[in-house]
Formats: structure tokens, sequence, C-alpha cells
């Protein structure tokens, strides 16, 4: 990957496509780490008791290196685009978390922003598809819009394909998919009060 393009296009444009970031046979080998189990998305931390069926219908599974290699290579390939970032661009980015999503047939999930300025310390999105052979008749697209909620492009949720913005510019939405669609969603995030911390000091 040229780093030095992708953090040109962060800064100039507040979003980049990485097209075979990663290879077939990595993707399948992420593929086979996809778990067993899986949890209902929420929308923001903390939404135990809220039915959030018509904003989100994906299932979640929170990344962690033990899920297996790949997995660990994965989180290691974030972290290292996370120095770059924070050499080329000054971001101040402090960690990354990510999960693993499952849009069944028909799962979608509303147009949203990832993060929203002072209330929350996501400041970079990525997206990482894991599906192969994405055909337009699957549906399924990440639809992203510009900061005055203009329409901005779609686009196709094929394997291999890493899409990073900025987490509070861009609103977007996954359309309705009609065939099983896997995702790996990520932030990396800044630390500490004052940056956009939600929680005050003690
Ligand atoms: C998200 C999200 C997009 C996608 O999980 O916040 O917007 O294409 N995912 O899976
Ligand atoms: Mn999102």
């Amino acid at each position: 990957m040229d780093y030095q393009a992708v953090m040109d296009a962060i800064y100039t444009r507040g979003w980049a496509i990485v097209d075979d970031f990663l290879t077939a046979a990595e993707v399948d080998a992420l593929r086979g780490c996809l778990p067993g189990e899986w949890q209902p998305a929420g929308i923001g931390r903390d939404t135990l008791h809220q039915d959030n069926r018509d904003i989100r219908r994906d299932q979640i599974h929170w990344l962690e290196p033990d899920l297996g290699a790949p997995v660990a290579d994965y989180l290691a390939r974030m972290e290292a685009l996370r120095l770059v970032a924070n050499r080329m661009l000054m971001l101040g980015l402090f960690d990354y978390e990510a999960h693993f999503a499952r849009y069944r047939s028909g799962d979608f999930y509303a147009t949203h922003r990832d993060a929203f300025a002072g209330r929350s310390n996501r400041r970079l999105t990525t997206v990482f598809y894991l599906n192969n052979d994405w055909r337009p008749e699957a549906g399924g697209m990440l639809r992203i819009y510009d900061d005055k909620d203009q329409f901005l492009m779609d686009v196709s949720p094929r394997g291999g394909r890493l899409v990073i913005f900025l987490s509070e510019e861009f609103p977007h939405e996954v359309l309705p998919a009609n065939r099983e669609r896997h995702s790996i969603a990520g932030w990396f995030r800044v630390n500490g009060y004052g940056m956009g911390r939600v929680d005050p000091p003690r």
C-alpha cells in the first residue's frame, strides 16, 4: 500500500479507498476467523434496552487477537496505519477498536455518523470487506454523503477493499444486502479530556 498517497487523500478530501489492501488468500483466512457467536449491534456505547432495529440490523463481534493469527495480523496492520497517520497527519490517534459485522439478507444500517464533534473520541473510521464475488445485484453498498449531506458515492463491499474516512465528516449508510455481507468496521480514537473524550476526569 502507498501510505503517502492514502494519507494525502485523507488530508485533502477526508477519505481514501484502498483496493487489494489484503490478498484474496488473506481475506479468506480472515473470513475463517469469523466467530460462531454474534451480538446484536448497538447504537453508541450503551444501548442495552434500546430497540434499534429500525436503525441497524447487523450483528457484531469485537476483534481480539485470540480470534486467530489472521485477526492478530489485521490488528498489527491497523497499528502500522495508526503510526503512519500520526506521523504524517498528526492526528494524535491513541488506539483502535474494531468489530466483525455480519449483515444477513435484508439487513441494513441507516444513515449515521460514526462520531459527533465533542461527543466522541473516534476520529478515523476504517471498513474492510470480506466478501468474495460481490455483484451489484447483491446490494449492500456503503453509501457515503458529504458534510452537507449530499450524496458522495456508493462503495461496493468487495473483498480486500479498505475504506478510510474521517469519522466526524461523512454521514453514511449500508443499503440492504440480499446476501450475507461481512466486514470489519474499526475506529482509531484519541485519548483524554479536551480531545473529545465523553467522560470528564474524576
Ligand atoms: C459501521 C458502518 C459500514 C459498512 O459499522 O459503523 O458504517 O460498510 N459500516 O459495513
Ligand atoms: Mn458507520
